[in-house]
């Protein structure tokens, strides 16, 4: 079969078609379909066969020392960069509009320039003098940051060009323009234009870059997937509104541990560190009442204490509602199944609503046997016995499997106070701190030991 002669592909989610349409069917962007030809095609383009130069080889060893690492002040943002800032390096943050990336990243700009490197922050966003009025507010005007505000690509780069600054702050990528690319700015072809040229720039000239991203609706960094693919790490800022706790995460990074948290919390001058999340999260927790568990979970390299809360009532509804924030819809959906089937706890008829306290979100399996306490703890109406830390995973069967770093996760739970921890049979408890463990098999076990017959 002949090949379509034109090929139009998806900027965004890389779909394919063979005509051009206003909006992709597979990821819904719009504007994001553009004409892509192939490389050995148009005049004066040889066909791949024909000869090219040999690429240089080299061996995987290397006498070169690791990238020195620049830290700032600001231990929450190095931890979560993987131990300070690498040169050359590309970074994009993404967060909600107003979660404070600005305020983050003027802030680490003035933390990095006090640290040694020379630092330039453009705005595509505000003008020089709401940057200069916000510096004050932070008490950072004195910080030697030099300070644009422009979006024209081509000036930028010039102009990052001559001044060689060790790095290079962009708030945002989607203000930026481009001459060279026809459509308006925000759109995929500009926002993929200025990543690939700010990180082109970033390993040309040595400059690390930071770049902020706006989310779209479903909390996806705006503009095309690729972006995340071109740069080193990718950042995301996150917190509930109404919440002052802001949390830092890397959901890539080349030089350092994905997964890794920092906690922020926002004040009247600006954000200040959480060195310690646990009492953090926990801080608002009154007596223990039913349907609240506290989850010892691990976020990246440092345990975290986290309070789950259920609330479970009778439906006036013919379909009775599921509602979770800060975990996986479908995850509460397997556990009230295996609640159902292998234990005979019904919540059918019954409202299940779930939630994290303090707008933490939680994505290990590891919180299982904790969601399954607080459903049960809701329903029955009976708490957990005081001071308890709760964790494990929970297989369809009903079996509970241990889960990685159970000692560091008992470690914590001690520190802050606790004095037993219901968790799965089989796990490296080391010398268990000094906590009372009650190591269970299965759900069933789980039930008949804190909740009756069920
Ligand atoms: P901003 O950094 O502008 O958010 P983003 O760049 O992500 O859109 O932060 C905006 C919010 O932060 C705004 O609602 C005010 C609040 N804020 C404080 O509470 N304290 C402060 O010191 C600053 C600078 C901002
Ligand atoms: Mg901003």
């Amino acid at each position: 079969m002949a090949k379509p002669s034109l090929t139009f592909v998806c900027q965004s989610c890389a779909a394919r078609y063979s005509k051009w349409s206003g909006r992709c069917d597979e990821c819904g962007e719009w504007n994001s379909i553009e004409e892509e030809k192939p490389l050995s095609s148009g005049p004066g383009k040889k066909s791949l066969a024909a000869r090219g130069r040999t690429v240089t080889l080299s061996d995987l060893s290397s006498k070169e020392a690791p990238p020195p690492r620049t830290a700032s002040a600001l231990g929450e943002l190095d931890r979560v960069l993987g131990g300070g800032l690498v040169p050359a390096s590309a970074v994009l943050v993404g967060g909600d509009p107003g979660i404070g990336k600005s305020t983050l990243l003027l802030q680490a700009a003035s933390a990095f320039a006090r640290a040694g490197l020379k630092v330039i922050y453009i705005s595509g966003e505000e003008a020089s003098a709401q940057v200069r009025l916000r510096a004050a507010r932070l008490g950072l005007e004195q910080s030697p940051v030099k300070l644009a505000a422009d979006t024209n690509l081509r000036d930028i780069l010039t102009t990052l060009d001559a001044e060689r600054p060790d790095l290079a702050i962009v708030d945002s990528i989607q203000t930026m323009w481009s001459d060279t690319v026809d459509s308006a700015p925000g759109s995929v072809s500009q926002v993929r234009a200025a990543a690939h040229e700010l990180t082109r720039l970033a390993k040309e000239r040595g400059s690390a870059v930071i770049m902020v991203g706006h989310v779209t609706k479903d909390g996806q960094i705006a503009g095309p997937r690729v972006v995340e693919h071109m740069v080193d790490t990718v950042l995301y800022f996150e917190g509930e509104r109404g919440h002052q706790f802001r949390i830092l995460r890397s959901v890539k990074n080349r030089f350092g541990p994905a997964d890794e948290i920092g906690v922020f919390e926002m004040t009247g001058s600006g954000l200040s560190e959480v060195t310690n999340p646990s009492a953090l999260f926990l801080s608002e927790r009154g007596t223990p009442a039913p349907g609240s568990v506290v989850f010892s979970g691990i976020e990246g390299t440092r345990p975290v204490l986290v309070e789950f809360q259920a609330l479970v009532a009778p439906s006036p509804h013919s379909q009775p509602r599921r509602s979770v924030v800060g975990w996986d819809g479908s995850r509460l959906a397997m556990i009230l199944a295996v609640l159902e089937s292998r234990c005979g706890i019904p919540f059918a008829g019954l409202d299940v609503y779930l939630n994290v306290a303090g707008g933490m979100k939680i994505s290990e399996p590891a919180a299982d046997l904790a969601v399954a306490a607080a459903l049960l703890s809701a329903r029955e109406d009976v708490a957990l016995p005081p001071e308890t830390v709760v964790f494990g995973e929970i297989s369809l069967s009903g079996a509970l499997r241990p889960v990685g770093q159970t000692e560091n996760r008992l470690k914590e739970a001690r520190k802050l106070g606790f004095s037993t921890a219901i968790l799965a049979k089989g796990g490296k408890t080391g010398s268990g701190d000094g906590m009372s463990l009650s190591k269970l098999e299965d759900l069933t076990a789980f039930v008949g030991e804190h909740f009756g017959a069920g």
